[in-house]
């Protein structure tokens, strides 16, 4: 079983192929996070993954907050594994992830990284990728995604992730300021371009959005659009709208979008 996290969809096209590589399902983590506890049966000798990005050179709050829930039931020592996609590298991700595995009674056997276009947009000096790079991702992910797939077939024990320099220093003293302090929602608005469609509503995986007048779609009318204080900082907002119309304050006005290109159809 693999089970993953996604919102600009990265991570699902590497659950998904990962999966048909494995003849494995690939299972959405946040429909199930509606429940206080989300039970699943794993087989005898059935591998378990989990697939999501990297966030401040970490495991995002809300893949953390899912495994706190999860109860496996008939683990026994089966390999379990992570594979997470991400911008250009993920510090030593592994060992909080390795943490949080143990709290849910579960032993990482292996971890996995494989470079995505970026998501993130919301500091000076990030944005999207340009096209040649993204392009570049795309055409290594097919082969890596083949790799990763080899391995877990031969339940290698390994740690096969993209660190970057200064690893440490990124995930626990960069990474640890960034989560405190900068996944937040205080940040966003709307611009006059908003024409109330309420994809942002939809596509946030926490339920954290409520937009009102939804029921007239006219461009330039005022609509009110909230966030509640539980956001991930996924920016599955952000890069969904059709009009381009949520800001983060003033640091995205000149930013890009981004959607792996599967997720655009959604
Ligand atoms: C809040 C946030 C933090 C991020 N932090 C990192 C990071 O520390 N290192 C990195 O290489 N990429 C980082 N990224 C980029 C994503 O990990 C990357 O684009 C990922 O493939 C997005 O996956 P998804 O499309 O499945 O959502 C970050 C993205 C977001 C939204
Ligand atoms: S997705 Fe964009 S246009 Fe649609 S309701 Fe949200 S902010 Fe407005
Ligand atoms: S409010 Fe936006 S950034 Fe925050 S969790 Fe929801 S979709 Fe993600």
């Amino acid at each position: 079983m693999i089970l993953y996290f996604s919102s600009t969809g990265n991570s699902r096209a590497l659950a998904t192929t990962l999966a048909s590589h494995l003849g494995d399902k690939a299972v959405d983590m946040v429909p199930l996070l509606d429940a206080p506890a989300v039970p699943c049966e794993l087989g005898a000798n059935e591998p378990l993954g989990f697939v999501f990005p990297i966030y401040g050179w970490s495991l995002p709050d809300i893949v953390r907050t899912f495994l706190q829930r999860l109860r496996i039931e008939g683990y026994n020592h089966q390999y379990v594994y992570f594979a997470v996609t991400c911008g250009d590298d993920v510090g030593v991700a592994d060992r909080p992830i390795r943490r949080v595995l143990a709290d849910a009674g579960l032993h990482l056997d292996a971890g996995y990284s494989v470079c995505m276009p970026d998501s993130y947009v919301c500091l000076p000096g990030f944005d999207v990728d340009k096209p040649d790079e993204r392009e570049e991702k795309y055409s290594a992910f097919g082969p890596r995604v083949k790799e990763i797939a080899e391995q877990v077939k031969r339940r290698a024990v390994v740690m096969d992730i993209k660190r970057g320099r200064f690893p440490w220093l990124k995930t626990n003293v960069l990474g640890w300021y960034f989560r405190k302090y900068l996944i937040t929602d205080k940040p966003f608005r709307t611009t006059d371009d908003c024409i109330g469609c309420g994809k942002c509503v939809s596509v946030c995986p926490l339920h954290n959005i409520t937009l009102e007048g939804q029921e007239s779609r006219v461009k330039g009318q005022e609509f009110n659009i909230q966030w509640h204080g539980h956001c991930t900082g996924c920016l599955s907002c952000y890069h969904h709208c059709p009009t381009r119309s949520i800001r983060f304050g003033k640091r995205t006005e000149k930013k890009g979008q981004y959607l792996y290109p599967e997720r655009r159809q959604l």
